[in-house]
């Protein structure tokens, strides 16, 4: 009997330890194709410093490399704005007021702008072209890799009958909560990112978004 308590307590010792040993492998890095869809390979959960070295990175970035993300940076960075983390009910990594998720994250690259689907975790062409200058203002948004525009659909809060401005604070609330993760992301994995307030008035419009439901809630710059 002592002999099989002995046994087992090895195999799980074994099994706790390979568990805890950290990878030497580098990181995959594969180059983003710009297709008409990018299927998003499954975010690398391991990845990254712990949540509180993430935090003691975080900070505001306004200086980018002219480096592109690779396609695992890119799927972590989409997974941690609005990736689904419980598939048993679509909920995401980033909280929702009253869980009515208004919010679409829309990705521009040089290459074109792509709306991120989460479920099936991949990113459809909108448009293609250099977009970026409509995503923000300053010299440094069309520097860098990648910038996320976060537009609510404002429809459920008017089902509702929400009076607008609630309506858009609330969609504000959602949207930050979806570029902290990304801050975070970012900071944890040597990535650089800034949440930025203003994009051009025409962002809707170059997205295609011409109904008066449609509100610009943030936007976002991420890259190296
Ligand atoms: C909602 C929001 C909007 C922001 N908009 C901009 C912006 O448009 N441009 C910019 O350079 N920084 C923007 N920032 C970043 C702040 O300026 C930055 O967080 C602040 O200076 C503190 O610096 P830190 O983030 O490095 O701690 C924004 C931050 C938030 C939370």
């Amino acid at each position: 009997m002592k002999t099989i308590l002995f046994a087992v307590a090895a195999l799980m010792m074994t099994a706790c330890c390979q568990n805890q040993t950290p990878t030497e492998e580098p990181l995959a890095s594969t180059p983003v194709v710009h297709n008409e869809v990018i299927e998003l390979p499954a975010p690398d959960l391991t990845r990254g410093v712990n949540i509180s070295e993430a935090l003691q990175n975080r900070r505001s970035w306004r200086e980018y490399s002219a480096e592109k993300l690779s396609m695992e940076e890119l799927s972590g960075v989409l997974w941690a704005a609005a990736g689904i983390n419980r598939p048993e009910n679509d909920h995401l990594t980033a909280p929702s007021a009253l869980a009515l998720y208004p919010i679409t994250v829309y990705a521009f690259f040089e290459e074109g702008i792509y709306r991120y689907e989460a479920k099936g975790h991949r990113l459809v062409r909108v448009k293609e072209g250099n977009y970026m200058a409509k995503a923000g203002a300053q010299g440094f948004v069309e520097t860098a890799a990648l910038n996320l525009v976060y537009v609510a659909d404002l429809t459920p809060y008017n089902e509702r009958k929400f009076p607008i401005a609630k309506a858009q604070y609330l969609c504000g609330q959602d949207a930050a909560g979806y570029a902290e993760n990304v801050n975070l992301y970012t900071a944890g994995t040597g990535l650089k990112s800034i949440t930025r307030g203003g994009a051009s008035p025409e962002v809707l419009q170059v997205i295609g978004l011409e109904g008066e439901q449609y509100f610009f809630a943030l936007a976002q710059s991420v890259g190296k």
